[in-house]
């Protein structure tokens, strides 16, 4: 029988109650599919920090290279400077593993209300393509004359050809995949190019240049801040939206509020190259106001945990996990509060584990 061996970070917060949904989720599926699953836990968060002064040992990175994914919960906790935690634990995940594209799925799922009124499944279904290892997260800048009325911080863009050729060239591809089974076709270019920035013209160009190579697919560009406009006033414009690693960071929240609730939203840090394993971690952190309550959505780590199925090339396990989170969605006695619903996580974990074994 196939298996697959998943390092796991659950992290901090509420990634501590999700990520145990979608590992149980994941172990129907396979179950029902015929393969299995074996999950290796690392205790790397800000408690451990907390106790050792590192989020992960040295060696993190390389103790979690040799598995076939990772599936991470949340990094972040009040008390840890979030600089500290994230490039502590996150972003060297992403960096070292070559997780440069970040495919974050925005869907209004049957069963939600999106907060926009008569909006229906039809009109929201796009996908985020974020550029994930540069841009506007670099390491590169730094604060100075400290504590003076001189006192400023520098933080350089960084926006290399070969970075961003490459993560807008793989969204042309999902974008042609998607048409191959019906969608439109079309790639959104987020972009501030009005003459503020080196970077975003640059970017303006690489566009037009893949865009030339991919005549097959219709595209837009749009400053962000209009953009985020369109997300509210016109999701049903939205195929596939490709952005910085800042600006798809912000669409990447928006969308999943427009199609009800970041609680939902899944994401994969994917290695195209495969010369690592990719991480699934849903879109949403910690969560601090509502940790420990037993109240956290569990369905953006169930649907991440399908993205990771997918990925692992159990296409059919992962829809088994998207149609059960669809049958928990129909009732709000098993839907969760930030979808209306009244659902704690458990009863909800609960409901979608007993519709992978329908
Ligand atoms: P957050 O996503 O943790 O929370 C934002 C709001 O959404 C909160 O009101 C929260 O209760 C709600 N929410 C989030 N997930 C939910 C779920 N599954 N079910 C119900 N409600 C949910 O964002 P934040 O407050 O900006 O960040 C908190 C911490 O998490 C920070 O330390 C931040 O840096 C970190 N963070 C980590 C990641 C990650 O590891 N991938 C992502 C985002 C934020
Ligand atoms: C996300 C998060 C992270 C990011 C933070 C926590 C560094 O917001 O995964 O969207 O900005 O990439
Ligand atoms: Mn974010």
């Amino acid at each position: 029988m196939t298996g697959y061996s998943i390092a796991t970070i659950p992290g901090d917060g509420i990634g501590q109650e999700v990520i145990p949904v979608g590992q149980r989720a994941a172990e129907a599926a396979a179950a029902k599919h015929g393969f299995t699953l074996s999950w290796t836990e690392f205790d790397w968060s800000c408690q451990r920090y907390a106790e050792t002064g590192q989020m992960m040992p040295d060696d993190g990175v390389d103790q979690v290279r040799n598995h076939d994914a990772i599936y991470l919960g949340a990094v972040g906790w009040p008390g840890v400077p979030d600089h500290v935690s994230l490039w502590g634990l996150l972003i060297p995940l992403r960096r070292q593993l070559n997780l440069w594209a970040n495919v974050r799925p925005v869907r209004l799922l049957k069963g939600v209300q999106s907060p926009l009124a008569g909006r229906t499944p039809e009109e929201i279904d796009f996908i985020v393509v974020r550029e994930n290892v540069e841009g506007e997260y670099s390491e590169i800048g730094g604060r100075l004359y400290h504590g003076t009325d001189q006192e400023m911080a520098i933080q350089e863009a960084v926006f290399t050809r070969r970075g961003t050729d490459r993560i807008m060239e793989y969204a042309f591809q999902i974008a042609s995949e998607r048409k191959a089974s019906g969608y439109r076709g079309h790639v959104t270019s987020a972009t501030k190019s009005n003459g503020i920035m080196h970077s975003m013209p640059f970017w303006d160009e690489r566009f037009e240049v893949m865009a030339t190579r991919h005549p097959e697919i219709a595209t837009s560009k749009y400053h962000i801040d209009i953009l985020t406009a369109h997300f509210v006033l016109h999701p049903d414009w939205f195929d596939v939206v490709v952005g910085s690693n800042l600006f798809g960071d912000i669409l990447s929240d928006l969308g999943p509020a427009v199609a009800g609730s970041i609680g939902i939203a899944p994401a994969a840090n994917i290695n195209p190259d495969r010369t690592a394993p990719s991480m699934f971690e849903p879109v949403h952190g910690s969560a601090p106001d509502i940790a420990g309550k037993g109240i956290a959505n569990p369905v953006a780590a169930v649907w991440t945990a399908a993205m990771m199925l997918e990925h692992l090339g159990e296409v059919e396990a992962a829809k088994t996990l998207e149609r059960a989170i669809e049958v928990s969605l129909e009732s709000p006695v098993t839907r969760t509060r930030d979808l209306g619903g009244t659902a704690d996580t458990a009863p909800c974990a609960q409901s979608i584990i007993a519709a992978i074994g329908q």
